[in-house]
């Protein structure tokens, strides 16, 4: 046997792996200056820590790829949204960003960023938006990307949400974001006043993440118009300008009404463009159909079909407890068991690619992929569940037993336990 020295040793837990089967072996973790030391089926170490899982499993951590922690714990201020709409949320977080300190905007972030800490989410993509005069919600959000780089990896995106075009100042507002250090550049073309603003706007976001060399992240076709297509605009300039690795489009709810001749031709160049997807089924079952009587559509992009063709994607809360989306806990299990509600992927394969879904697919959409994963010799950065496999973790939404951030443990949470006090049912004959 060989004898190490760690800090922390994880003993017989299941070892979750990408695109794995659903029972995985057990396994011993070592960890140690805050990398994965060892991975082993049995190893003798010695260890200041030492945790017994029985049989838990053992995941990377759960990837938030689409927030807005600019707007989070925001609900009913300055009022409610009683329609429920996408567009009376714009016009009552409109009011709201008019009253924004950078104070307000750095104790909601870090609140809402422990609270999905503590549930195993270690990588955040969050929106802030750049339409705000004063860049205060871009500036409070890049100050928390520093202040919690020692226990989660922060992205931000230069989100115009009144458009680029909708205001004489948002082409130069998006533009000193990315000057400012911006991870990515963002774009609602649906938006934008006509389609040809749209159609500029998608084309003026792909040079500017050349320009800056960032990320893109575009909110495209939220909305429940067949006739809003600015996903092939991304998809034609991606594959032009041969970065799709690099491009994401959010939502892109409207895929969800498109006919199937349009759908499937657009699925082609898809494939080739190489993009990534982040659907946010929490917020899409919500805001979308509003206007539908009866049948009411599901407002949710065709994820089951893209993640069939190879295509990355990726889910997200969008919201939790803002001006959209009054609900939201940050428990990344949430948003997977609603995906596979209601992209119907209740097929056994189907539920664990959802789970997948918050776990490596998110990395790649994040493009964090070499800091990512359960290897010897990455960051540490993993958590236990409280679950046997990922259909139980999604069904149960099993609780983070423990939460390790850079080899340090950061969070730990006791499982509730119930207890039957009610009267005994004799058995059968
Ligand atoms: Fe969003």
């Amino acid at each position: 046997m060989v004898d190490y020295q760690c800090e922390v040793l994880l003993k017989g837990g299941q070892l979750l792996q990408a695109g794995g089967n659903s029972h995985e072996e057990r396994v011993d973790v070592a960890i140690a200056n805050g990398r994965i030391l060892a991975i082993a089926p049995s190893l003798s170490l010695k260890a200041s820590q030492v945790l017994e899982l029985d049989g838990k499993i053992i995941s990377p951590p759960f990837v938030e790829s689409h927030i807005h922690l600019d707007s989070a714990l925001t609900a009913g201020e300055p009022r409610w949204n009683q329609s429920g709409t996408l567009f009376e949320g714009i016009e009552i977080w409109r009011e709201r960003k008019e009253t924004l300190s950078l104070e307000d905007v750095k104790q909601r972030a870090i609140a809402t960023l422990k609270q999905q800490a503590m549930q195993g989410v270690l990588f955040v993509r969050s929106h802030a938006d750049v339409s705000e005069k004063n860049l205060i919600a871009l500036q409070g959000l890049l100050e928390v990307r520093e202040a919690v780089k020692d226990w989660i990896t922060l992205q931000v995106v230069a989100f115009p949400q009144d458009g680029i075009y909708g205001s004489p100042k948002n082409d130069e507002l998006i533009e000193e974001a990315l000057r400012q250090g911006a991870d990515a550049v963002g774009g609602i073309p649906h938006y934008e006043p006509t389609r040809e603003d749209g159609v500029a706007s998608m084309h003026r976001v792909f040079d500017l993440a050349e320009k800056y060399d960032t990320l893109i992240d575009v909110h495209c076709d939220e909305i429940d118009d067949d006739q809003s297509r600015f996903l092939e605009v991304i998809a034609a300039n991606a594959i032009r300008r041969g970065n799709g690795a690099k491009v994401t489009a959010s939502h892109t709810t409207a895929f969800g009404s498109y006919n199937n001749a349009y759908a499937f031709k657009l699925m082609s160049f898809l494939d080739r463009s190489g993009i990534n997807f982040i659907a946010n089924p929490l917020i899409n079952i919500t805001l979308q159909g509003r206007t539908d009587t009866y049948p009411k559509r599901r407002g949710v992009t065709r994820v089951k079909e893209l993640w069939q063709r190879g295509l990355n994607v990726s889910l997200g809360h969008d919201c939790v407890q803002d001006p959209w989306y009054s609900l939201g806990t940050g428990n990344m299990l949430d948003v997977a068991s609603m995906a596979v509600h209601i992209c119907q992927m209740t097929g056994r394969q189907e539920i664990d690619a959802c789970y997948d879904m918050v776990t490596w697919h998110g990395a790649k959409t994040l493009h964090v992929e070499d800091e990512y994963g359960l290897e010897e010799g990455k960051p540490a950065n993993l958590v236990v569940l409280e679950a046997s496999d990922r259909y139980d973790a999604i069904r149960r939404r099993a609780i983070a037993r423990y939460v390790f951030s850079r080899g340090r443990l950061i969070a730990n949470t006791t499982p509730a336990q119930s207890q039957w006090q009610g009267i005994e049912t004799p058995a059968l004959a």
